[in-house]
């Protein structure tokens, strides 16, 4: 019997917090039964990730299930009924069909532009996006398929890798360029201390200048760390958490050589959390260059015929 896997790591974007299990939940423990094999982690199937978070979101009437579900579909043929009554056979379907299975960049499920687009539910809404880039990301990785990104090797490939996608805008876009201007209690901002790379942490008042170099070694340590499994070899990157936990070690009585102490804000944690969160989102699913991927609100509104979403 597995052990049931832990969730590695989450992923979050602006309007959904979708959860992958990205190398395996075996936790190293003391247990000596042979049970958890570390080598054999269990990783989340591409197939697991399709029919958890990518199923319920095309599927629906609301959604590309309205058109696509067969019966009354306005387009025939096979690539055109895509969807089927339920997560395993619409998987096969989508299986069967050349090319809707490949890297995101490239799968018509993600990039087609219907001739007409009256109807809001053709367009792929941020959320949308968000699962079948990461669900096709998994399958292009899984399948060796063209455009897929190489796993890292070890942990200075990870660190290229993330920061070959650090996107300006997703941090501009979080809310990141007001972290070096974090107030200390006493002690003024951030930048007023770190504008030089001081102690690992580059956060100068020119937001272009830091987010390049937090992009650096060691700086980029600040915002993921790596983990190894437990015959030492690299895994994955998860967040560092470091600016945040820098706040709660608390000063011990008596010592007057502590850090300037601060409070982050919910706003500037959210911040931290969803640029991070969103840039090992982008890489696992190869959509670094898309910046922030936004639901339009409205799409509720739009639906013909009262439809509901
Ligand atoms: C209002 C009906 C409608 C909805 C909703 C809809 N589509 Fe379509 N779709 C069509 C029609 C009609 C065609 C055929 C040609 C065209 O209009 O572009 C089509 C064609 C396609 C094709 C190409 C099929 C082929 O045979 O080449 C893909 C891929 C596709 N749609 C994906 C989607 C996805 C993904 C969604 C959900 C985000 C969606 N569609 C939602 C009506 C719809
Ligand atoms: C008055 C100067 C000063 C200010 C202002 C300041 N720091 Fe620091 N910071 C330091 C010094 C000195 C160190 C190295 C010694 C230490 O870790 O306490 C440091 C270390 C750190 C580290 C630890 C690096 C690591 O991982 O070990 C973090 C994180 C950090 N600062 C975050 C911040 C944040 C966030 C702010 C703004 C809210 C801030 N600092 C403001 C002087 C400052």
């Amino acid at each position: 019997m597995s052990r049931p896997n832990a969730l590695t790591w989450m992923v979050f974007s602006l309007s959904t917090a979708a959860i992958l299990a990205g190398a395996g939940g075996c936790k190293k423990s003391g247990s000596s039964d042979g049970s958890d094999d570390p080598n054999k982690p269990h990783e989340i199937t591409p197939k697991e990730y399709f029919t958890e978070s990518v199923y319920q979101r095309i599927a629906t009437q609301s959604a590309c299930g309205g058109c696509h579900a067969g019966g009354a579909s306005p387009c025939s043929g096979g690539s055109c009924q895509f969807i089927d009554k339920d997560a395993d056979s619409t998987y096969n379907r989508i299986a069967r069909t050349v090319g809707y299975i490949s890297a995101p960049q490239k799968s018509p499920l993600l990039i087609y532009e219907h001739k007409d687009r009256t109807d809001a539910r053709t367009k792929v809404t941020g959320d949308q996006a968000n699962v079948l880039g990461i669900w096709l990301g998994m399958e292009a990785n899984a399948r060796n398929l063209p455009g897929a990104v190489q796993k890292a090797r070890n942990l200075q490939d990870a660190y290229e890798q993330f920061a070959a996608c650090m996107n300006n805008d997703v941090f501009v876009g979080t809310g990141m360029q007001n972290l070096a201007f974090m107030e200390t209690d006493f002690d003024g901002p951030c930048s007023g201390c770190h504008s030089k790379g001081q102690a690992g942490l580059w956060l100068a008042s020119d937001p272009t200048l830091t987010f390049e170099s937090m992009k650096k070694f060691p700086y980029i340590q600040k915002f993921v760390v790596g983990r190894v499994d437990s015959a030492g070899n690299f895994k994955d990157l998860i967040p560092a958490g470091r600016i945040v936990d820098k706040s709660n070690e608390p000063c011990p009585v008596g010592s007057d050589g502590c850090h300037p102490q601060y409070g982050v804000s919910d706003q500037m944690k959210n911040s931290i959390e969803q640029f991070v969160n969103l840039t090992l989102q982008n890489l696992a699913a190869q959509t670094c260059q898309n910046g922030i991927v936004t639901n339009t609100d409205d799409d509720a509104g739009t639906l013909p015929d009262g439809g509901t979403p």
